[in-house]
């Protein structure tokens, strides 16, 4: 059915390798050959779009960090303002709603608590309209937002998100678009033709799994590790470090790679290893700075980057090539080697992948 392992080992593993089928499904009937179908979110959706002068995202964990990513990506390619929040911080504020202010939670339950408590309260207060983006048809986040758009992700059973995540990241793509869309501004074909050749790129990168197994016998042994990145690719960093944290039990920190010298740099040292994502964008000479601060402490460091960018292995410095991407969609490319790493970590500790200790699927609960 549905939700059997098949052929892998672990929940976890069929879901990551589920990703290059549900982004396409993610996809289906919501674009047209040169733009986005404004109407996949609802009828009302034109009209509060066009309505819509700031966004706030709320949501909680993996789904939290996709919000992140959207803040990009809807300022770069919308122009429109954005804030986002853990839902049990927001709830208990006093926020200050600007008018016409765009509500949207993110969840792959759909009943995580303090997400549902956080659109409750927002109802209360003077929001346009609230949008919820789900994997679970009919949950209480979905029936009680205005507007609602399906994330297509199929049942996730391991507890660490993967899939949810990735199709998260398509349906907040799809937003940007859309408000970018209904407010008139120019198509940007460049970015539909790149979401239509995604998922064979993902399906690509899958193909490093055997490396990825490899590269993740460095990790084992170690108590801490540091993930790196910059802009759009600071909340992938993040979503590496929470993988690892859950499921291998490994301390894992995320930073803006611009931070290091601020504090973290302090911690480098040969046993503490430390992940970047590089992709080919116009803040990599910036990172591959950051990387040498890291090299000069002897830092031991592990390298995603673009098959272009020029980043070579040496002693100190392990680098695996991606496929070149749009520069917009590279945080969903990204994401699937740090997901595999955490998982191959995680294996050769004999953790329990699935059920990682004291967490739960769905936090229903404050
Ligand atoms: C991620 O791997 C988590 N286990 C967790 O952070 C999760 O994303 C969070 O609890 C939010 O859940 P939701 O998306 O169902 O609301």
């Amino acid at each position: 059915g549905a939700a059997s392992k098949g052929e892998y080992r672990h929940y976890m593993l069929k879901e990551i390798f589920e990703q290059p089928k549900v982004i396409e499904a993610a996809l289906e009937g919501r674009l047209s050959a040169s733009s986005v179908l404004v109407e996949s979110f609802g009828p009302e959706a034109q009209a509060l779009f066009q309505k819509a002068r700031q966004v706030h995202i709320i949501a909680c964990g993996t789904s939290y960090h996709a919000g992140l990513v959207a803040r990009y990506w809807l300022e770069r390619y919308a122009g429109v303002p954005v804030q986002v929040e853990v839902a049990s911080e927001y709830r208990y504020r006093h926020p200050v709603v600007p008018e016409g202010t765009l509500f949207v939670t993110l969840s792959q339950s759909g009943e995580t608590a303090d997400t549902l408590a956080a659109l409750r309260f927002a109802k209360t207060l003077n929001y346009v309209g609230s949008l919820a983006i789900c994997n679970v048809p009919g949950s209480s986040l979905v029936r009680e937002s205005d507007m609602s758009l399906m994330t297509r992700a199929g049942p996730e059973i391991g507890v660490a998100s993967t899939k949810a995540f990735t199709t998260q990241l398509i349906a907040l793509m799809l937003l940007t678009l859309s408000v970018s869309k209904a407010k008139g501004q120019p198509a940007q074909p460049e970015i539909i033709g790149a979401l239509q050749a995604l998922p064979a790129l993902c399906q690509q990168v899958l193909g490093l799994d055997r490396q990825i197994e490899v590269l993740s016998q460095a990790f084992a042994e170690k108590h801490h590790a540091l993930f790196l990145g910059r802009g759009a690719h600071y909340p992938i960093a993040l979503e590496g470090a929470l993988k690892l944290k859950e499921i291998s039990y490994i301390h894992a920190e995320a930073y803006p790679a611009g931070e290091l010298k601020h504090g973290p740099l302090a911690l480098v040292d040969s046993e503490m290893p430390v992940i970047s994502v590089a992709p080919n964008d116009d803040l990599l000479e910036k990172l591959k700075s950051n990387l040498q601060e890291v090299r000069a402490r002897g830092g031991q460091l592990f390298v995603f980057a673009d098959q272009k960018v020029g980043i070579n292995s040496q002693d100190d410095i392990h680098v695996l090539e991606l496929p070149n991407v749009h520069e917009a969609l590279a945080p969903l490319l990204y994401t699937l080697p740090l997901q595999l790493l955490s998982y191959h970590v995680a294996v050769l500790k004999g953790t329990d992948v699935d059920q990682p200790r004291n967490l739960a699927k769905s936090v229903t609960v404050e």
